[in-house]
């Protein structure tokens, strides 16, 4: 009989899940070599010189990757890890999984654009800070029956559109939202002018999506152009001094992207409760049972396991595809 306790079968099981349920679908490359991990204890037994938290399959793939694992069979990348293994274990120590997705700015964008402008936006867990422009990227969302919306910054057409399928109703703004202020909070900012981090970046996308990793390049662009401050630190310890710092007759909207899954429940609860008690407004794009309060509030949750809840200050609004591939408007206030 297996117990809890028996660290091989965890991080079997851990591979497998991630095959079964993140990569199937997403990344054939990953998909066959996390089965390929889940089945081969001598790899298993390279991943767990690791410490737990950094066994994740996402670190570990894009760290070869980093160190340049071609995409291959899984056979192929198990002899290159092995013979690998000190540079991407030296690796896996030394980052985090930061992955910045600026197509997740397609999700928010029409909840922004229902909030009073002008605005003045908080993104905490933000990374190297990508979705911190939502007004100056294009957007196209194609509705159910093939139509296209188009939504532009204010001064035209920008180089980085986000391609996005929108059903039910959703609440297209005219324009996009006024931001008048900007600033993000992540505990190891990523630097858009450092060539490593950008490095890291790029090898934090999935193998296959090409697309992904032209938009990271245009996307660095605009946010090179217009540098933001991002503040080192726990989202917790700072929020409140940011938020005493944003300009007095904007609306301040605190939102996070795929960041509270790397809280623990009492860090989570005390988040929740600070954007109760401050003057903001609280935009939320996370796991289905990430947000407190958030699925209890839901007629029927998602039918993709995979698909994350966007919430307006703890309400939720829409599901939404992980990489902003994809809105789905909520009928009502409160499911399907
Ligand atoms: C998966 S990335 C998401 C980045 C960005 N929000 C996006 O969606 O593209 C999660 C980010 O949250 C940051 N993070 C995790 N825990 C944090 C904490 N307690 N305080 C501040 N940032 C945190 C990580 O450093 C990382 O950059």
């Amino acid at each position: 009989m297996r117990t809890s306790m028996d660290p091989h079968a965890e991080t079997a099981d851990r591979y497998r899940a991630f095959a079964d349920v993140e990569a199937r679908g997403m990344s054939e490359c990953y998909e066959s070599w996390a089965h390929g991990v889940a089945g081969d204890r001598a790899t298993i037994g390279l991943i767990n010189r690791l410490p737990p938290a950094k066994r994740q399959p996402n670190l570990v793939f894009s760290a070869a990757r980093f160190r340049g694992a071609s995409v291959s069979g899984y056979p192929e990348f198990a002899a290159w890890l092995a013979e690998n293994w000190g540079d991407v274990e030296q690796v896996c120590l030394a980052h985090a999984t930061q992955t910045n997705e600026a197509g997740r700015c397609a999700t928010l964008v029409p909840a922004l654009a229902g909030i009073p402008g002008p605005l003045a936006l908080i993104e905490v867990g933000t990374s190297a800070g990508l979705c911190l422009h939502p007004d100056r990227y294009s957007y196209r969302y194609t509705l159910p029956d093939g139509s296209e919306r188009m939504l532009h910054p204010a001064d035209g057409p920008s180089p980085v559109v986000l391609d996005c399928a929108a059903s039910g109703p959703v609440p297209f703004p005219e324009h996009l939202p006024e931001v008048v202020w900007r600033a993000g909070i992540d505990l190891n900012p990523l630097d858009v002018n450092d060539p490593d981090d950008v490095a890291w970046l790029e090898a934090l996308i999935w193998p296959e999506h090409e697309d992904r990793r032209v938009r990271l390049g245009a996307a660095l662009e605009v946010a090179r152009a217009e540098p933001v401050e991002i503040v080192k630190g726990d989202l917790n310890a700072e929020i409140e001094a940011l938020v005493a710092r944003a300009p007095a007759g904007a609306s301040v909207v605190v939102f996070h992207t795929v960041v509270l899954a790397y809280l623990n429940e009492a860090d989570r609860r005390r988040f929740v409760a600070t954007m109760g008690r401050l003057p903001v407004r609280w935009l939320a794009n996370e796991g289905q049972t990430v947000v407190p309060g958030v699925m209890e509030k839901l007629v029927a949750p998602p039918t993709d396991t995979t698909n994350f809840v966007l919430s307006l200050d703890g309400e939720p609004l829409a599901f939404t595809q992980p990489h902003g591939r994809s809105l789905q408007w909520l009928d009502d206030a409160r499911g399907v």
